[in-house]
C-alpha cells in the first residue's frame, strides 16, 4: 500500500508554485523542494566563479566545475522551510537577487546543469511524499508523479506579486525591469532546446489570477486527497 504520492508542480515564473508546494507540502506533511533554488545555486556559484562575464556564460568552464558544486537543503529554524546550501553554506538569501535571476535562465539551459540537478532531484524524491516546483518536474524529472499541476497567472498578475515580494525584501526594481525579466525568462525557459517548460500530457491545470493562496491551496489539497486514498487503496 502506497501511502504517499509524488506531486509535480510546474508553471511560468512568478505564479506562485513555490508557495502553493510549500503550503501543500506542509498541509500533507511532504517534504518540498524548489527546483528552481538549486538552478540558482549554480548561477550564483557560476558568478562568485567569474564564470558568467558580460553576461556570457563560460559553459565549458561551468561543466568542468560542477563536481565541485554540492547543493542541499536544510530546513531553517525560523521560516520551517528547506533552504538552500551551496558547498555547505546557507545562500537562500544570496539566490534570489536580481543579479541571479537575470542569469539563471541561461544556465539552466545547459544540458549537463540540467543532468545533474535532475539526477539529484530524482535522489531527494525517490521515498515518495515530495513536492517539488519547477519547470519540468511532471514532464521530466518525476514523470509518473501521481498529481501534476500546471500553474499560470496573468502576466500583469504575476508583475505585481514579484515586485511586492522583492520590495519587501528591500530590493530596489522597478516594475518595467520585474516585467522584462519574467518575459525573458518565461521566453528562454519555453524555447530552450533542452527539457523546455511544458504543460504535461497529464497536467491539471490551474489559473490563479483571480484566486489568493487559500483558494489556490484547497483547490490542490482537495487534488492530492483524492489521489493519496486512491494510491492507498
Ligand atoms: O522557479 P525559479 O524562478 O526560482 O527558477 C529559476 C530558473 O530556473 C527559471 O528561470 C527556470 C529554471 N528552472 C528550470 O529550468 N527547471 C526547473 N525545474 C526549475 C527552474
Amino acid at each position: 500500500m502506497k501511502e504517499k504520492i509524488t506531486i509535480a508542480i510546474d508553471g511560468y515564473s512568478s505564479c506562485g508554485k513555490s508557495t502553493l508546494a510549500r503550503g501543500l507540502a506542509r498541509s500533507l506533511n511532504y517534504i518540498f523542494i524548489d527546483s528552481g533554488a538549486m538552478y540558482r545555486g549554480v548561477t550564483l556559484y557560476a558568478l562568485e566563479n567569474n564564470l558568467i562575464a558580460d553576461e556570457q556564460v563560460q559553459k565549458t568552464a561551468l561543466i568542468a566545475a560542477l563536481p565541485s558544486i554540492a547543493l542541499s537543503f536544510e530546513r531553517s529554524e525560523l521560516s520551517g522551510h528547506p533552504e538552500l546550501l551551496l558547498n555547505g553554506q546557507n545562500v537562500e538569501k544570496e539566490i534570489r537577487v536580481p543579479r541571479v535571476s537575470n542569469q539563471v535562465s541561461k544556465v539552466a539551459a545547459i544540458r549537463e546543469v540540467r543532468e545533474k540537478l535532475v539526477e539529484e532531484q530524482r535522489k531527494l524524491g525517490r521515498h515518495g511524499g515530495i513536492v517539488m516546483d519547477g519547470r519540468d518536474i511532471g514532464s521530466v524529472v518525476f514523470p509518473d508523479a501521481e498529481l501534476k499541476l500546471f500553474i499560470t497567472a496573468a502576466l500583469e498578475v504575476r508583475v505585481e506579486r514579484r515586485f511586492t515580494e522583492l520590495t519587501k525584501k528591500g530590493i530596489e526594481i522597478s516594475r518595467n525591469e520585474v516585467r522584462e525579466n519574467l518575459q525573458d525568462r518565461d521566453h528562454l525557459d519555453s524555447t530552450r532546446a533542452e527539457s523546455p517548460l511544458i504543460r504535461a500530457v497529464d497536467a491539471i491545470l490551474l489559473d490563479n489570477s483571480q484566486l489568493n493562496r487559500e483558494e489556490q491551496l484547497e483547490i490542490a489539497i482537495k487534488h492530492a486527497k483524492k489521489l493519496i486514498s486512491k494510491a492507498s487503496r
